[in-house]
């Protein structure tokens, strides 16, 4: 599959229709499987198995955070968005009216199909819920990753935008720009790629010697994509995607962390510990009861003795992280074991660090290149962190958030695929035409009628289905469950399921291409360039 293609997925599909949170149990339009899993944004990225991304590459489950966004939208109830990064942040901002932001980007190479529409909707919705919204056209990355020309590009993402803006984005509220004309996102591009480096682009991406450097550069901006929403003020931001994209979050993230001027972390003593090494410490410090510890002072040597007291089978750590914290408690001796918040200083500016010492209230201890707060807390020193790096002249950026939708199956079975005119649908196919593609696509169907009615039909593997739950059913839950329970009860049949589903495409499309007519003049008026004025063909 192709890195642009939000359609493409799974070969084979499998079965968990399950209840996504509270209210009556919806079908889940399951995506399935291919191949096997390799997020490659421009190469053949496969997802053989949904669980394997949350297991190896650590991205969360949505179910798990549903009850936190506020009046989700259907495809989040649905299961259509299965996974997140660091969501929590945006569906907090939702909620609370906070600042939070949303943005996705559109690689021009080809006609808007229903695999973007699920982009376009995401986006929408977050606007919807009071999110500053973003779409850019990522003309760059399609000029010089797929080689497409200046005139092509612009004629596609013209139809990009006039089916984005049909389907309800608000142009005045929000922001719609390509890449190559956008001087802060090219100014911000050059910043991060001082941070990143090629081996690295190497083993993200697999770029080598013949990689060409503008597409290096279109990675730098996509880097800057996903920070422009932050560049006014730090905001909680999310990057709805397909999980191809990962990659492209997980540098962008660390990115953001690269350019802080200061890493706040939780020390004990004057030494650093490790995450797991902090764990222990804590156990143990805890353990000791400070308060009433004998010897009035709590000192780096007592809890070091109170770890060799204890078999390394009770400490439930290994060996190594055991010795590691004993050496650095015995050379701190007699230094007391104090609980505080530690401001590392990464890339600060003298100014910078002179403001945070002033700003750090109560008992405080200043180093060459950290600061020890004893009297506010964790997340208090991050915000205090983030506004005095603001203050002087820093991103003060916070980790971008994704959320990552399923990949729907073709009208033929096997991959949505672009270049399968067939096995997906256009946004500007001719409503007679998607009428027949529906008509003609493959289902989860039984052999025979008699069969269906006895045994039901697997709507879990049926890319029909998948259109009701993605897109026709639209909001109403009610109806897309009605399809699903008639199916697997089968008092539904594939002939008449279908010829309801070709209709229902017929008239959306009908009404889409309508509603574009009608914003072409919105379109003209967004502040956004149509023509680019590049050369290379
Ligand atoms: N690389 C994306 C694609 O292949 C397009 C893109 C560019 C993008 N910049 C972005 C997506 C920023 C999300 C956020 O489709
Ligand atoms: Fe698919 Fe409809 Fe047939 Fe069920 S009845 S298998 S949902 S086409």
């Amino acid at each position: 599959m192709t890195g642009d293609d939000p359609l493409e997925k799974r070969t084979e599909p499998r079965t968990d229709g399950g209840a996504a949170g509270e209210g009556p149990a919806i079908p889940r339009a399951d995506g399935g499987v291919v191949d096997d899993v390799a997020l490659d944004p421009w190469g053949s990225s496969s997802v053989s198995d949904y669980r394997k991304l949350f297991e190896e590459f650590g991205i969360e489950e949505f179910d798990e955070i549903l009850e936190q966004v506020p009046n989700p939208h259907y495809l989040m109830r649905r299961g259509v968005i299965f996974g997140h990064r660091d969501y929590r942040p945006v569906a907090r901002a939702l909620q609370n009216g906070d600042p939070a932001a949303v943005l996705s980007g559109f690689m021009p190479t080809g006609d808007p199909h229903i695999g973007h529409k699920l982009v376009f909707d995401e986006i929408i919705w977050h606007q919807q819920q009071g999110a500053d919204a973003y779409a850019l056209i990522a003309d760059l990355e399609a000029n010089s990753a797929r080689g497409m020309s200046w005139a092509e590009i612009d004629e596609h993402a013209r139809n990009y935008l006039l089916s984005l803006l049909a389907l309800g984005f608000d142009p005045e509220e929000g922001e719609l720009y390509r890449q190559s004309t956008n001087r802060e996102v090219q100014d911000l591009a050059f910043d991060l790629g001082a941070e990143a480096n090629f081996s690295e682009f190497q083993a993200i991406y697999g770029f080598d010697g013949e990689t060409d450097v503008s597409h290096m550069q279109s990675v730098v901006t996509q880097m800057a994509d996903i920070l422009y929403p932050q560049l006014e003020e730090p905001k909680p931001t999310v990057i709805p995607v397909g999980p191809d994209q990962d990659p492209h979050v997980r540098l962008a993230r660390d990115l953001a962390e690269r350019m802080r001027f200061f890493k706040v972390s939780e020390a004990y003593a004057s030494f650093e510990l490790e995450p797991v090494e902090r764990a222990l410490v804590t156990e143990f410090y805890e353990r000791l009861e400070p308060e009433e510890f004998d010897d009035d002072t709590l000192r780096c040597v007592h809890v070091a003795e109170a770890l060799e007291e204890t078999p390394l089978s009770e400490l439930g750590v290994a060996a190594d992280v055991l010795t590691s914290v004993l050496t650095k408690l015995n050379e701190a001796g007699m230094e007391p074991i104090r609980p505080r918040t530690r401001f590392f200083d990464r890339r600060a500016t003298d100014a910078a660090f002179d403001a945070l010492i002033d700003a750090i209230e109560g008992e405080k201890r200043v180093y060459e290149s950290h600061i020890d707060a004893f009297e506010i807390d964790r997340e208090e020193a991050e915000e205090l962190a983030r506004e005095v790096e603001v203050d002087n002249g820093g991103y003060g950026f916070q980790p971008p958030s994704s959320i990552y939708h399923r990949f729907m199956t073709g009208l033929t079975g096997g991959k949505m695929s672009s270049s399968i005119p067939a096995s997906h649908i256009s946004l500007l196919d001719d409503p007679e035409d998607g009428y027949d593609k529906v008509k003609s696509a493959t289902t989860g169907g039984r052999e025979t009628a008699e069969e269906q009615r006895e045994l039901g039909g697997k709507a879990d593997e049926c890319p029909v289905y998948e259109l009701y739950a993605y897109l026709l059913a639209g909001d109403d839950d009610e109806f897309a469950k009605r399809v699903y329970d008639e199916c697997v009860g089968g008092e539904r049949l594939c002939g008449d399921c279908k010829e309801q589903a070709a209709q229902l495409m017929k008239e959306f499309l009908e009404d889409h291409q309508e509603k574009r007519e009608e914003v072409a003049a919105l379109l003209e008026q967004a502040d956004i360039e149509l023509e680019s004025p590049r050369r290379r063909q």
